[in-house]
């Protein structure tokens, strides 16, 4: 159970020594999930994006690898994540396409407007309070700004033992319906049933989703 809650606590904020072998873990594991989020996002040349939630940022040669001219922030509340991403792109960062932060998304530090899209992957479900965390997304998206949230299906996540220590699950209608009551309307879903892995001995398939929702003006 010990182990349960620690593990639950890694995922929230990944810290201490066990920071690197959770990054790995994320970052193979939710590689399906990036695939889609990353097939789902309409990037146009120059597009300015933010993610929130980077965790080893092994993902980010592939995403501004999609477009000319991409500018791309990330923030992370976990030192250590930044730390590593940060380890993990020094060319991107060096040619200033890459910019990376520590901080909480609650209190985004950028400018109203500053973005084209938004994305978090597997981070939703930290957000005790989701609305202040939408407010400020909504704050630093453009008009017509696209926030995607990619996440599993109840069904899926609840095949972790690990999501009873402090996860806040949503089905696919909940989480569309907390979008449309805060800045945004919904306007693309996405589904793919990832490829079944092996987690320390069980048999693991799950089923990844992004949702595309456009800030109202
Ligand atoms: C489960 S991991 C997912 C990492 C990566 N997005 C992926 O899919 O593999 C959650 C990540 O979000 C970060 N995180 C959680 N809540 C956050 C918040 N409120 N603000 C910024 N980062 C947050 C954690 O530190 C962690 O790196």
């Amino acid at each position: 159970m010990n182990d349960l809650k620690f593990f639950a606590q890694q995922l929230r904020k990944p810290s201490g020594d066990f920071a690197g072998t959770i990054a790995e873990k994320m970052g193979e594991g939710n590689r399906p999930l990036y695939d889609l989020v990353m097939k789902s996002m309409q990037i146009k040349d120059h597009d300015s994006l933010l993610e929130i939630g980077f965790g080893s940022g092994t993902h980010f040669p592939d995403l501004l690898a999609k477009a000319d001219g991409l500018r791309v922030a990330g923030i992370d509340h976990s030192p250590e994540m930044t730390k590593l991403a940060k380890t993990n792109n020094k060319q991107l960062i060096e040619s200033e396409q890459l910019t990376l932060h520590t901080g909480n998304s609650n209190q985004l530090p950028f400018e109203n407007s500053s973005f084209n899209a938004v994305f978090c992957n597997m981070v939703i479900y930290f957000w005790n309070d989701p609305v202040e965390h939408l407010n400020e997304i909504g704050r630093v998206l453009k008009p017509d700004g696209i926030f995607y949230t990619g996440m599993r299906t109840r069904e899926s996540m609840l095949q972790f033992p690990f999501t009873k220590f402090g996860f806040n699950l949503y089905s696919i209608d909940e989480w569309k319906t907390v979008l449309q009551s805060h800045w945004f309307t919904v306007v693309r879903e996405l589904r793919q049933i990832d490829p079944v892995f092996d987690d320390d001995g069980d048999r693991v398939q799950l089923e990844s989703v992004c949702i595309a929702a456009v800030k109202r003006s």
